[in-house]
């Protein structure tokens, strides 16, 4: 089939290779002409396991192009997914104007029937507004009778591992009131429903809140743990036992259970501001969802609050060692990470601070820019030199187990600081470092 990925971002590429794959002859444009030129080149702008392989593998193949003719790529697919960023208004709610402005490029070129299929996470309501702005531009173009379909299909991968997430989905969710359209989207997603049907088809605005409903319960299950944590840490309990106690019931599960820094990343924090502001729009306000974010921004702040609880509130002349810049592991993405607070929060009250990431080094060199306060550093060990501790961010598996002698040689004096509970307090204690996790009493 011929598709079309509009906006050639984490959903975008990943969405436009993985189809490549199945055989299916993919276009993806983008208006950001540096990101189009890198992979015109052969490179990747983002880091994603397995996904360099699929890109390269599908281009040399001739079914995978990138481009920024919008012409040519409106031509080109019978679907047309649009993948762009969905970024947070002042007031919290989506800001939907990349999307109308796709689907005005559609309107404004399309010769014959699309399928436009809604990938981005919209608000309830946003394939009308798709609809409507395509309409508004064929019958300006006197084309008003040209048919098509407005499709809505969210994306459920998950950065680091978003490959193997599009290919074998849990889930493929589409609400369609089109009969051909979801005929067209069976067919598109049956490579990736081969041992099992996991297609659900439902209704358009089932579809949109369905997104928002998984965000929104992922995110809840964060900050209940997190909040949980801080009582584990007044009761002298261990909320990584009570992690365990809890997931072990069947009802409950292990995934999401995990006290940290707070949840990061360019989905969570978004998604929850902008189903709380629709909630408070129709009247319906979402109380549960509220309590969730204003404890997750409490909880960016836990890790320096034991910071100036152990050193004091004024960091001046400190200097502190950060292990973990991507908002997650296996990502490089830095988009709301916890340790663009933590090291804010460092270096406003003084501090200097030296850190290190496996792979974010380039985006964090992006999003600090040149600053005396902080230095990126090659090496986990580089960043312990002269540092009175060590704060852990993010759990990177190379950060689960490393050199303690290093940690314990190098550190003026031997305090870890671990957001994400990586090690056993026995064993540090053990070891002679004095060790602080999150709720972990
Ligand atoms: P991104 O920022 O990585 O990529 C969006 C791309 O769209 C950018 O490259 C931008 O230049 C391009 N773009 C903007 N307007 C355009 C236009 N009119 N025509 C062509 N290209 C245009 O964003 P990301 O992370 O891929 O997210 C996209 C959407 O998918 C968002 O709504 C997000 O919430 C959702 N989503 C993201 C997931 C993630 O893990 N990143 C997972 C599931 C959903």
């Amino acid at each position: 089939m011929k598709v079309t990925a509009i906006g050639t971002g984490y959903v975008g590429l990943v969405t436009g290779a993985c189809l490549a794959e199945m055989g299916n002859h993919v276009v993806c444009l983008d208006v950001n002409p540096e990101k189009i030129r890198i992979l015109n080149e052969g490179g990747i702008p983002i880091h994603e396991p397995g996904l360099e392989e699929v890109v390269k593998r599908n281009v040399a193949a001739g079914r995978l192009q990138f481009t920024t003719d919008v012409d040519m790529a409106v031509q080109h697919g019978t679907l047309l997914f649009i993948g762009v960023g969905t970024p947070p208004d002042e007031d919290g709610s989506a800001d939907l104007q990349y999307v109308v402005a796709a689907a005005r490029s559609i309107g404004q070129r399309m010769t014959d029937y699309k399928v436009i299929v809604d990938k981005s996470t919209v608000p309830v309501g946003t394939a009308d507004k798709v609809r409507a702005a395509v309409k508004e531009e064929l019958v300006k173009r006197g084309l008003g009778d040209m048919s098509f379909a407005v499709v809505s299909n969210p994306e459920f991968l998950k950065e680091g591992a978003a490959v193997e997430d599009f290919m074998k989905p849990d889930r493929v969710v589409v609400g369609s009131d089109d009969e051909q359209a979801t005929l067209l989207m069976r067919a598109i997603y049956s490579p990736f429903n081969r041992t099992q049907d996991r297609m659900l088809v439902m209704d358009v605005r089932s579809a949109e809140l369905t997104k928002y409903a998984a965000n929104a319960m992922l995110a809840t299950r964060i900050s209940f743990m997190n909040e949980l944590a801080l009582l584990a840490e007044k009761v002298g309990a261990d909320i990584d036992l009570v992690r365990r106690g809890i997931g072990s019931d069947t009802r409950i599960g292990y995934q999401f259970l995990y006290a940290g820094t707070g949840y990061g990343g360019s989905c969570f924090p978004k998604d929850v501001k902008a189903l709380v502001r629709t909630a408070a729009d129709t009247g319906i306000p979402l109380k549960v969802l509220t309590a969730v974010e204003e404890a997750n921004e409490r909880q960016k702040r836990v890790l320096v609050d034991k910071v100036v609880e152990r050193f004091g509130a004024d960091l001046k002349g400190r200097r502190f060692a950060v292990w973990g810049l991507a908002f997650k592991p296996n990502t490089d993405d830095m988009r709301e990470a916890p340790s663009l607070v933590v090291i804010d929060e460092l270096t406003r009250r003084g501090a200097t601070v030296a850190a290190y990431d496996p792979v974010s080094m380039a985006e964090a060199a992006r999003v600090l820019g040149p600053r005396d306060d902080v230095s990126l550093v090659e090496r986990a060990e580089a960043a312990l030199q002269g540092a009175d501790a060590l704060l852990i961010v993010t759990e990177w598996k190379e950060f689960r187990t490393p050199d303690f002698d290093a940690i314990k040689g190098t550190l003026k004096a031997p305090v870890v600081f671990d957001g994400r509970n990586l090690y056993d307090p026995k064993l540090m204690k053990a070891l002679g470092i004095e060790y602080r996790g999150i709720g972990r009493g």
